[in-house]
């Protein structure tokens, strides 16, 4: 039973300024504080973000939606960005990163998680966590942003990449964007159509609104043929990599002078043609020097090798796993591009080495 109520735990940040400063100091350890925090209040931290859960609602038949108050020290986010929650399992730290699917006014936000067979922490999420719990959540990251000078926007979502797309539509069409939106959302059935009966209610609110659901098992995946004549300015998707390419490569074709905004929830793959190629790679700040090959990211092999590399998404959005490559050449798979400049930043998980590699980790 907590010792003070959560509203209080929301509006301390400011008095525990001299417990920060005593630590920045080293006259205390944050842990140390953390600890006797959380005993006055599972969400009560010094720096951490611990958010409690408000409500739950399954918004498909595998996918829920949590609505989370976050604690004093969140600072925010923008729509489209993504968390990153932890859990703790028989001692061993699990994260995971999920999609903002609302902010709302009151500090609150909604994620959507999605049930995958073996996936433990979503499923610990789903199964588990109850309104009242608390969870912790990371700083929030992503780059995709509503083009809000756009003459039109087309989104194109497979799966749970619909998540951020909603976030980011939500917010546009409150804040008046009038333009055409059109979003296509690729499931396999009606079952999977999460958020139908929102995307319903917000099509009927507003006109400019157009949501067309692409049930694969009739459709097939993601054809030119399904956006034929669309006169969209901008397009936005978000989905599994295989997906996103194919958007690519369409959008890519038109011509089009405006970038695509795109995201995918799954790791890139490796081009096998890469080849296996035995080489070296020096952790330089490790000392470390180990024997890889060109058929993994970074990160994965860092990991093989005993390291444990800050790492969040894996999948090259959240920046937490960049590092300094000292020499050598990576192929970054999210563009297919080469990098070799030394000193440059690279995202270890996307980051596949293409010879001998000295990283700075
Ligand atoms: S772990 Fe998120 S960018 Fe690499």
């Amino acid at each position: 039973m907590p010792l003070i109520p959560f509203a209080l735990v929301r509006h301390s940040a400011r008095w525990l300024a001299p417990l920060r400063f005593l630590v920045a100091r080293g006259w205390l350890r944050e842990a140390s504080v953390d600890a006797v925090l959380a005993i006055v209040h599972p969400a009560w931290r010094l720096n951490r973000v611990f958010a409690r859960l408000r409500a739950r609602r399954w918004v498909a038949d595998d996918m829920l939606a949590l609505t989370l108050q976050p604690n004093g020290n969140w600072r925010g986010a923008e729509p489209g960005q993504h968390i990153q929650a932890y859990v703790e399992l028989a001692g061993i730290r699990l994260s995971r990163s999920y999609s903002l699917t609302a902010l709302h006014a009151d500090g609150s936000i909604e994620i959507a998680i999605k049930r995958h067979p073996g996936g433990r922490l979503s499923n610990r999420l789903l199964d588990y966590l109850a309104v009242g719990d608390v969870v912790e959540v990371g700083e929030p990251f992503g780059e995709l942003h509503w083009p809000h000078d756009a003459e039109s926007v087309l989104l194109l979502a497979a799966g749970s990449g619909l998540t951020p797309l909603l976030g980011l539509l939500r917010q546009a069409l409150q804040k008046g964007f009038g333009a055409p939106v059109e979003l296509l959302h690729y499931v396999r059935d009606a079952g999977q159509q999460a958020f139908a009966q929102e995307l319903q209610a917000l099509q009927q609110q507003y006109r400019n609104l157009r949501v067309r659901p692409m049930f694969s098992s009739q459709l097939g995946r993601f054809s030119v043929e399904h956006v034929q004549g669309s006169s969209a300015t901008e397009v936005i998707t978000c989905g599994p990599f295989g997906f996103v390419s194919s958007v690519r490569d369409w959008w890519g074709s038109t011509g089009a002078d405006r970038p695509l905004q795109a995201e995918s929830f799954s790791p890139p793959t490796v081009n096998s043609e890469s080849g296996h190629s035995p080489l070296l790679m020096r952790f330089a700040r490790a000392q470390q020097d180990v024997l890889g090959d060109s058929a993994s990211p970074l990160l994965q092999q860092a990991e093989a090798a005993g390291l444990r590399p800050a790492h969040g998404c894996r999948q090259g959005i959240c920046a937490s796993c960049t590092c300094l490559l000292l020499s050598g050449v990576v192929r970054d798979l999210r563009s297919g591009a080469l990098l070799s400049e030394p000193g440059q930043a690279i995202r270890l998980c996307v980051s596949v080495p293409q010879g001998d590699v000295v990283v700075d980790i």
